[in-house]
């Protein structure tokens, strides 16, 4: 059976949630492979509606095993809040396991997140503020904590004890703010690790044994690939790499035994916090989108900012992940729209550009280019089967997949499960 990595082609919240809990059914590991609880993932099936942030979106299918991978980094107290609240809607959450390599998210790395993004004022970023950025920078630094440095307390005081007296030297000098007690986090940190211990396991083993007897593995994306640290709108991005390379690093395991890497698009574009978005609509049909989407982050409640589609961004983000099936989100959201546009290229300083560019100035500047096409007014949510969409979704549809250079294998026309229109295998 395959390995197979579900990546999101834009700026995030592209739908991956509902695409993984479709794939989890036929899936045996379902392993989050980057980010943290920055992330939000939206899943509403026959057991409810649920958001979640660390807990991977498998977690739904009975009998499959959910790893948060080496490449994520973990909120303790966020992941024991998400697991108490399945386990209290009946969901089986022992089978969910904790690399003993992922990093974990420190008091100070969210209380630094927030100084450093008020430091910026209006060049701030946007982040979540949840901490995940200065803990990313702390597992690069060597300076970071580890969850399986909570299964063992004397390495873990070794640990905190230099990590905690450099963070309040900057907390107190550099922001002058109180500092944070070595004994109070200490402690905190070693109830988080008697609850999460039996969670936590070298899953790097776990993944090669599963792949060894034939198992059928789903990476499932956080973010998406134009967040990228190095691909993405530097420095408007996240901390880790959302990209199909960034899932075998993060997972832990080899790009060898990936078998599929599958898109997901927006039918449109969306992104939060701040940075360039070519094909931003500030005017009312941007608030319809909006709304009728209802566009407003899952972490963080934010208004997501709304556009059209980006063709040169999808073609960047189909070059530098490979991929070679893409699934369409929110098809129905341009059920209501006359006209829709496309953006097939852009206008930079008097020239035509067709590859994205690395700088964020330089993407500031850029001018979409549109194609026009005539949108269906009629629902599509009832839809379940390709030919039976109107001819102009079908148009769009093909216009995208041409950009994406890309074949199409599902287009999704709503939120639950059974909206979805299969236009080809997955797995
Ligand atoms: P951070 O990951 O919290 O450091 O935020 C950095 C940037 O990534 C900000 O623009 C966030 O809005 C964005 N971001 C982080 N996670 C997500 C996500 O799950 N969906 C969409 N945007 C995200």
């Amino acid at each position: 059976m395959p390995v197979v990595a579900v990546i999101g082609g834009q700026w995030g919240d592209e739908g991956k949630g509902k695409i993984v809990d479709l794939l989890a059914q036929e899936a045996n590991v379902i392993v989050r492979f980057s980010g943290g609880d920055n992330a939000g993932h939206t899943v509403v099936n026959p057991q409810g509606d649920f958001r979640l942030h660390l807990v991977p979106s498998g977690i739904f299918s009975p009998d499959a095993v959910c790893i948060l991978g080496n490449g994520v980094v973990i909120n303790p107290d966020r992941l024991l809040d998400e697991i108490d609240q399945l386990k209290g809607r009946g969901v089986d959450t022992s089978r969910l396991f904790i690399s003993d390599r992922a990093h974990l998210i420190m008091p100070y790395h969210i209380l630094l997140d927030g100084l450093e993004e008020e430091s910026r004022g209006g060049k701030a970023i946007g982040t979540t503020r949840k901490g995940i950025g200065p803990a990313f920078a702390d597992k690069v630094a060597r300076s970071g904590i580890r969850a399986g440095d909570l299964l063992d307390r004397e390495v873990l005081l070794e640990r905190l004890r230099l990590a905690v007296d450099y963070k309040n030297t900057i907390l107190t000098r550099v922001y002058g703010v109180d500092p944070l007690s070595l004994d109070d986090v200490y402690e905190q940190y070693c109830r988080y690790g008697e609850r999460l211990a039996p969670h936590i396991r070298d899953t790097g083993v776990m993944l090669w044994e599963a792949v060894d007897r034939g198992a059928a593995v789903l990476l499932e994306g956080a973010q998406g690939a134009l967040l990228d640290p190095d691909f993405g709108t530097y420095p408007y991005n996240t901390s880790s790499s959302p990209l199909a390379a960034g899932a075998c690093l993060g997972a832990g395991l080899s790009p060898a035994w990936l078998d599929g890497i599958i898109a997901v698009f927006k039918a449109y574009c969306t992104r939060v916090g701040a940075g360039p978005m070519p094909t931003e609509i500030e005017d009312e049909t941007g608030q319809l989108i909006r709304e009728r989407a209802h566009e407003y982050g899952t972490t963080t409640g934010r208004p997501r900012r709304c556009g059209w589609f980006d063709g040169v961004a999808a073609r960047f983000s189909a070059r530098i992940n490979g991929f070679n099936g893409v699934a369409i989100t929110r098809l129905d959201v341009l059920d209501a729209l006359p006209r829709l546009k496309i953006c097939v290229g852009y206008q930079l300083d008097g020239g035509n550009v067709s590859d994205f560019p690395a700088s964020a100035a330089a993407l500031v500047r850029c001018q979409p280019v549109y194609e026009e096409l005539p949108g269906w007014q009629a629902d599509t949510s009832d839809i379940r089967r390709y030919e039976d969409l109107p001819v102009e979704a079908r148009q769009y549809l093909s216009r995208l997949e041409e950009l994406i250079s890309c074949p199409i294998k599902l287009v999704s026309v709503g939120q639950r499960r059974e909206q979805t229109i299969m236009v080809g295998r997955i797995w």
